[in-house]
């Protein structure tokens, strides 16, 4: 819809974000990059990785036609994700409004005005799957129930750990004491922590867990496995997500 070099000069004199070729050489590949490419960017604390994501963002729409529905922007932390949604409102707003002063432009004026910068999907990883699962649940199906770590460490104590008096189990500790590097201070809580990271870790890495728990070369691993496998049998016939859990079924679903 807008040609490349008249995003650039209206990103540089009107936003006053420097992204000049000249200048800032970095920012402008990484903003201008084809559409078709998968993009890596390492860059350090205040660099300006959210100016570049917004501004590729509004790239995508105002140069590429992209339609705004279908792009996801995600972050870490809410803060960091409201922080970039209010700058891609922000700055779509001005760029629209000065496009559409443009003479130049004024056969793609309507195409301009009807641009819906709202359905752009921003958020964490956690919200937005949050979010997706529940829109898009089968019928009948309820909304996934996503419960805090506080709550998830609860569970795990209470299912996984008081089961079989596991948190007595010295095979376990013994295992977790190597896992943590120290036996110190080894008391329920930390066990559970230990535990629920070794769970998380499962679930990115897909692990099978019944195959490593047969696979085991310590005697810890089967008791921590079982551990593992409560809780999950407890998430499931509850119907309740932990942040791992949401992920994976999130992924699951959108293959
Ligand atoms: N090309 C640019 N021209 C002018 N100012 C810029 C440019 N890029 C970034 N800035 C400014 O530099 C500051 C840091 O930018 P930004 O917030 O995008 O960095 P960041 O890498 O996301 O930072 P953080 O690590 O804190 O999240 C902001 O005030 C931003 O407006
Ligand atoms: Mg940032």
């Amino acid at each position: 819809m807008i040609n490349w070099n008249d995003f650039e000069e209206a990103v540089v004199s009107h936003l006053n974000r420097d992204i000049s070729r000249q200048n800032n050489p970095n920012q402008n590949d990484a903003v201008r990059s084809s559409l078709n490419k998968p993009l890596f960017i390492v860059a350090g604390p205040g660099s300006g990785k959210t100016t570049v994501i917004a501004l590729r963002v509004l790239k995508l729409i105002f140069v590429d036609d992209i339609d705004p529905s279908s792009i996801l922007a995600t972050t870490f932390t809410r803060k960091a994700a409201a922080e970039l949604r209010s700058r891609i409102l922000a700055w779509g707003d001005q760029l629209r409004h000065l496009f559409m002063l443009n003479p130049g432009y004024s056969h793609v004026r309507n195409q301009l005005r009807k641009i819906n910068f709202n359905q752009i999907i921003t958020g964490t990883l956690d919200n937005i799957a949050e979010e997706i699962l529940g829109d898009y649940r089968a019928p009948g199906i309820s909304s996934p129930l996503v419960i805090e770590d506080f709550v998830s460490n609860a569970l795990m104590i209470r299912v996984g750990l008081f089961n079989r008096r596991r948190y007595d189990n010295r095979a376990l500790k013994n295992f977790i004491a190597k896992l943590r590097g120290t036996s110190w201070g080894l008391n329920l809580s930390e066990i559970s922590a230990t535990i629920r990271e070794v769970k998380d870790r499962f679930y990115h890495d897909q692990v099978n867990v019944s195959q490593f728990s047969n696979n085991a070369n310590h005697p810890g691993i089967p008791i921590l496995c079982d551990a593992i496998n409560d809780y999950n049998l407890e998430l499931q016939s509850r119907i309740l997500f932990d942040f791992a859990r949401l992920e994976q079924e999130f992924f699951r679903l959108s293959l």
